[in-house]
């Protein structure tokens, strides 16, 4: 809010924050607007889209890269604009995964917990070096690209898997491109930076994750819906697998950005996920950097 309202009002636009999400039961509250600028757990499918274009709505701007919760078809038959933030920092969800990696690898949260109560016992804590590891990165766009530089820098061979290879970019870097196979089979570490399409909806299922070692990790940064999460849960409870970090979760929408302190979680998966000791959960903050906000505020209002 505080990043739009500086550079709305020297723009001259005029902006009305909701707290509310975009969705069936508060689609009527767009009435009056030009357009409605969204976020990732805002609903924009075609009954919504053709009640924004009955109210006189225009455009819909999506405050973040990803936009598969937009029907594009149907805001195409609306004559409803849609436009998004392609490249806001890239950096900033990279450097959020690569936390995440060291996080996990190397035990932050316990040890973390343990030194705030004087607790500097460091039994169970032992790590592994990222040094001549395999990390796999999957999907090789912009996010992908930081985030391969990254593991580079650790002194990780990387691997890729992009259906549009950027064949230049991989040999000026010493990477080297292969089938999703050999990335589920090979990698030490599976990082996900592809957009969540029909393709690659729960890529990380039951029969990829048989293909992998039995001490690799999975980072999430992309969208919940890469992963199959039952099949996740699955797979960490049999020890197929060495752990997860994941910013994003297939049912985010309802529990991510709210504090649930208080309540009893009623969703099994999640609540069995972040009780295992190798398992991460942060709720979709890769994005939130002061630049990357900054440079949101500004693309969404030019
Ligand atoms: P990008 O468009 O620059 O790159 C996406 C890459 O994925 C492209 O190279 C594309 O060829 C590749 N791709 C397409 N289909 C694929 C498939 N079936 N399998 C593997 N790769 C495939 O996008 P960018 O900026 O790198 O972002 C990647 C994703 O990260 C976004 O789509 C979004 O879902 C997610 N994201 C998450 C954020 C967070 O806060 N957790 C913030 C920003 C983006």
């Amino acid at each position: 809010k505080a990043s739009f309202e500086k550079i709305a009002e020297q723009n001259g636009v005029q902006i009305k924050f909701l707290e509310t999400k975009l969705n069936q039961d508060t689609v009527e509250l767009a009435k009056g607007f030009d357009g409605v600028c969204i976020f990732v757990n805002d609903t924009a499918n075609a009954q919504i889209i053709d009640k924004l274009h009955e109210l006189g709505v225009k455009f819909i701007a999506l405050r973040c890269a990803g936009f598969n919760n937009v029907d594009l078809a149907a805001a195409e038959k609306a004559g409803i604009q849609v436009v998004r933030v392609p490249a806001y920092s890239p950096h900033a969800v990279a450097e959020h995964g690569a936390a995440l990696l060291l996080s996990l690898t190397r035990h932050i949260p316990q040890a973390y917990l343990r030194t705030k109560t004087v607790n500097f016992n460091i039994e169970g804590l032992t790590g592994r070096d990222l040094f001549g590891l395999t990390a796999g990165v999957f999907g090789t766009g912009k996010i992908g690209q930081c985030m391969a530089d990254i593991l580079k820098g650790f002194g990780m061979k990387v691997i890729c898997y992009d259906p549009f290879p950027n064949e230049k970019w991989a040999k000026e870097k010493g990477f080297s491109y292969v089938d999703i196979d050999t990335i589920f089979k090979e990698s030490d570490v599976l990082s996900f930076h592809c957009p969540l399409t029909d393709e690659t909806y729960h890529i990380v299922n039951h029969d990829n994750m048989k293909k992998m070692k039995s001490d690799a990790v999975i980072i999430n940064t992309g969208r919940g819906a890469l992963i199959d999460t039952k099949a996740l849960v699955h797979a960490l409870k049999h020890k197929h697998i060495g752990g997860a970090a994941l910013d994003v979760y297939e049912e985010e929408s309802d529990i991510f950005f709210e504090d649930n302190s208080g309540h009893i979680m009623e969703d099994d998966t999640l609540a069995r996920l972040i009780s295992m000791p190798n398992v991460i959960v942060t709720s979709h903050q890769a994005f939130l950097t002061e630049e990357a906000l900054e440079n949101i505020a500004e693309t969404t209002v030019n």
